[in-house]
């Protein structure tokens, strides 16, 4: 797994460690302080390397070290706003990134499986009001969403070039989902993260564009999307491609939605106001369709929004109270696979 420091990549560490996975790690860093890898103490189950991804060499010896089976890509710099400031980086660490992971899974023999996962701004989102479907266009305004989108191309070319035409090749399917809510999230300029760090600090909390719609959902669901991909790929390669992990339509809701429901959550006082100021472009509305997910792969979001909040506000509840955050992370994995399987 790369990213497996990140936000999503500590969950999934996490979730597989309690299934038995065998899983190695390959980071740059620890992407933040505090963050859930080191309050839940992943790097005593994950072997691990400290390597850049845009570093082919070092990729590839990573990737040859550990011959996996399964390969599941998420490293990647994630955030819009910094993409602003260093476009450069971001198009380096998540186009040429991709490049050198998929370039080792090429060279290196037994990689059965890759998710690649990218990110529901990968679309060229023209606003037109209507969720996206896996073969529209990809593009995107901002860099960050832009070099999702030439992910996307490079996992494709790779895909059409190498790995489909060869019947024993790897496997590759490219995941898209977005807007995660969860415990255990630092990212900066993050809605969640945001509102958490003015909860435990007493602080007013600024929230820039209220009525822009996003599709949220709890981590756990596109996680439990990734896994389910990686297990239909091991059976079918004719389950290459694209797949959008997406929650139910109702669950795409303005920004200020999310920050009310947080608020009435919070057990503690929380005073939010909006922030007026200059703000990189963004788009109002992003809708994904997930219905292949729901078709081919029997995807169901464990998770509907209202839960996912729930769960968020106590996991931050509960580390504000000293809990074992490892254990608290722990049983809420255990509390979404039984809401899945009623799902
Ligand atoms: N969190 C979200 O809301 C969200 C939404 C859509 C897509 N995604 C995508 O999901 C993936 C994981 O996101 P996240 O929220 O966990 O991100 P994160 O910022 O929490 O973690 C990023 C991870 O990538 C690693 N990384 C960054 N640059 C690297 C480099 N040059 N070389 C090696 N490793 C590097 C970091 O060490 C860390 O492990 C990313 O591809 C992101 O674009 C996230």
């Amino acid at each position: 797994m790369t990213g497996h420091t990140g936000f999503k990549g500590s969950w999934l560490s996490l979730w597989l460690a309690d299934m038995g996975a065998q899983v190695s790690g390959l980071s740059i860093d620890v992407p933040t302080e505090p963050s859930l890898y080191a309050l839940a103490g992943i790097a005593g189950d994950v072997p691990e390397a400290w390597t850049d991804v845009r570093d082919f060499a070092a990729v590839a010896e990573v990737v040859r070290a550990a011959r996996p089976e399964v390969v599941l890509h998420m490293a990647a710099q994630a955030f819009v706003r910094r993409s602003f400031q260093d476009p450069r980086e971001t198009y380096e660490t998540n186009v040429m990134g991709a490049v050198n992971v998929l370039e080792a899974v090429r060279t290196t023999p037994g990689v059965r499986v890759v998710v690649n996962v990218t990110s529901d701004k990968c679309y060229d989102n023209r606003e037109e009001g209507r969720p996206f479907r896996e073969d529209d266009p990809k593009g995107g305004h901002d860099p960050y969403s832009n070099s999702k989108g030439c992910a996307e191309l490079v996992a494709d070319a790779y895909l059409r070039s190498f790995f489909a035409p060869d019947p024993d090749g790897p496997r590759l399917g490219s995941g898209r989902a977005g807007n995660v809510i969860g415990g255990g999230d630092w990212g900066e300029d993050r809605l969640v993260p945001d509102i958490m760090r003015g909860a435990l600090a007493g602080a007013p909390i600024q929230i820039r564009n209220p009525a822009a719609v996003r599709p949220w959902q709890h981590v756990l669901n596109p996680l439990s999307g990734y896994l389910k991909l990686a297990e239909l790929l091991w059976e079918d390669p004719g389950a290459a491609g694209g797949w959008n992990f997406g929650p139910d339509a109702g669950d795409a809701q303005p920004v200020a939605h999310l920050v009310e429901r947080v608020t009435a959550d919070w057990p503690g006082e929380l005073v939010w106001e909006i922030d007026a100021g200059e703000h990189p472009h963004e788009a109002a509305l992003l809708l994904l369709d997930s219905s292949k997910a729901r078709e081919d792969l029997g995807w169901v979001p464990g998770w509907a929004l209202d839960q996912g909040i729930d769960a968020t506000v106590r996991w931050y509840a509960a580390l504000r109270d000293g809990a074992d955050m490892r254990a608290v992370t722990d049983a809420q994995i255990e509390e979404f696979e039984t809401a899945s399987q009623r799902a």
